[in-house]
């Protein structure tokens, strides 16, 4: 297994993997490896925008061990259980998903995985998980929902801290199906001008279809 120059991220081939935090066990089916005393979990990027943006050679995703992730729209947790792999033992996801259905498989996963924090929620209703997640160093958002950049937005007010980093994953299906998505990609990237410095953009194909994947980073506030 290689190291590559995305911190915590490995690869054996062409394919992605990370290093299991939870030994024995895999979360998707993904297939285990052996290497040493140390096991990897297979990142298929068919399955996760992290993954397929990585793939990409997307710049700036640092995720590094002992971050504060806030995941809105973490689903089963395939993506969230690879980030969880990357910050370690001393780092923490929160785990923000409304959908109980899908948060049931998630609280299994997070049952030998004690860096991963399961809650029910909105991600429009701050209020209602604000008391339970911390300023972050990292927000990543997935939520397929037509005002997740408002929704981005606003948590990131709320949690992230001044420079922390973002990783968006914007389905332009999900904004209006019928518009061509090269606009909304270029309406959504203005918008996010205003709050963020944008890193690095790629759209996901051949991973997935009409997906734009941003890194961004929180302007600082001056003066504070
Ligand atoms: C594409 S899936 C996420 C997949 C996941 N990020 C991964 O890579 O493993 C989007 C998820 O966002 C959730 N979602 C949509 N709107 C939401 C909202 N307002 N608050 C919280 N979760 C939301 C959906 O229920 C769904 O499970």
């Amino acid at each position: 297994m290689k190291k590559t120059r995305v911190q915590g991220v490995f690869m054996r081939g062409r394919d992605l993997a990370t290093l299991n935090l939870d030994k024995g066990n895999s979360v998707y089916k993904e297939v285990l490896v052996k290497d040493g005393k140390n096991e990897y979990r297979m990142w298929n990027p068919k399955r996760s925008k992290l993954g397929a943006a990585i793939m990409k050679n997307i710049r700036g995703v640092n995720i590094k061990k002992g971050d504060k992730v806030l995941y809105l729209g973490a689903a089963s947790g395939t993506t969230p259980s690879h980030v969880s792999d990357i910050v370690g033992k001393e780092g923490y996801v929160f785990c923000l998903e409304m959908s109980a259905r899908v948060l049931r498989d998630l609280v299994f996963v997070a049952e030998s995985r004690k860096n991963m924090f399961p809650i029910l929620a909105d991600a429009r209703s701050i209020d209602s998980y604000k008391n339970m997640v911390p300023e972050c160093d990292v927000i990543y958002q997935d939520i397929a929902s037509p005002q997740q950049t408002d929704i981005l937005i606003r948590n990131c007010d709320e949690f992230l801290k001044d420079g922390g980093y973002v990783y968006f994953a914007v389905k332009s299906r999900s904004i209006d199906v019928t518009a061509n998505p090269n606009k909304i990609f270029q309406e959504v990237e203005k918008r996010l001008k205003s709050h963020f410095k944008i890193i690095d953009k790629k759209r996901l194909e051949p991973f997935k279809k009409d997906h734009m994947f941003f890194v961004l980073e929180k302007k600082r506030v001056l003066n504070k």
